[in-house]
């Protein structure tokens, strides 16, 4: 068998961030640097307040860190004006959060097609991939169902084929299980790890779910800010 090098998909070099409200300093991150290489799937884990989602979110390019350097497949995210970055963010980006965030009048098939219809692709292209993908998560006949109408095993995998429909080299996750029952939370994760290994993508998900945590090849835990163990395969 032949080595191939990987390639980093993610760099973080010295992170801070810093949130102020009434005068008061909360240090969120106080110094993360990170190498993770393309098609890694890592569980980011740690205490309530660790600093887990805010570093999911400076990864995903949603939020700009106080100071320190983020590269996605090479390029610094700081050097993007606000335009550059959401246009990058919808292209390279997908996001699965606890709270589904899906919107309610539009239905299961809308829902997917919505970064699709965003980035300015005309429906007529996305309609099949969309339908596609929502078939790949078992939910090929619930097609036109509103969120309400589904349960939430079934709304998160709507949020699964939703993150997924760009084709992006990264998915970002928090607690994407967290709402749900074990049952239904096993088979959604393993949906969402073959998923994501089929497509070659980069996954970090947080997780407080240690059991959940040990079945992802990588783990990193954080504590009071800082990564405490970089157990990140290379
Ligand atoms: N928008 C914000 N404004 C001010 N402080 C914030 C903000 N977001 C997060 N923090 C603070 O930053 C710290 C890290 O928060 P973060 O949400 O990243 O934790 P977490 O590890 O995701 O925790 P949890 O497991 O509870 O979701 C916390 O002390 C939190 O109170
Ligand atoms: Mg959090």
């Amino acid at each position: 068998m032949t080595e191939t090098t990987k390639q980093t998909a993610i760099e973080l070099i010295n992170i801070h961030k810093d949130y102020t409200i009434e005068s008061a300093r909360v240090e969120a991150l106080r110094g993360v640097s990170l190498k993770i290489p393309e098609a890694a799937v890592v569980a980011l884990t740690g205490k309530s307040g660790a600093g887990k989602s805010t570093l999911l979110h400076i990864i995903g390019t949603l939020d700009r860190p106080t100071s320190g350097t983020v590269l996605i497949g090479g390029s610094d995210v700081s050097l993007m004006d606000d335009k550059e970055l959401s246009r990058f963010r919808n292209r390279a980006v997908g996001f699965i959060f606890q709270m589904n965030n899906l919107l309610p009048e539009f239905t299961a098939l809308e829902n997917v097609m919505m970064p699709c219809i965003i980035s300015g692709l005309p429906k007529s292209a996305v309609h099949q991939r969309a339908t596609e993908l929502l078939s790949s998560v078992g939910l090929g006949q619930r097609l036109h169902h509103k969120p309400g109408e589904l349960s939430g095993g079934e709304q998160q995998r709507v949020a699964i084929a939703r993150s997924m429909v760009m084709n992006p080299t990264l998915i970002v996750a928090d607690e994407p299980t967290g709402n749900l029952d074990r049952k239904t939370s096993l088979i959604i994760q393993d949906l969402l790890l073959d998923l994501v290994r089929a497509h070659r993508m980069t996954m970090l998900m947080v997780t407080h779910d240690m059991e959940l945590a040990k079945r992802l090849p990588s783990q990193i835990m954080m504590e009071d800010g800082l990564v405490a163990m970089d157990g990140v395969l290379h």
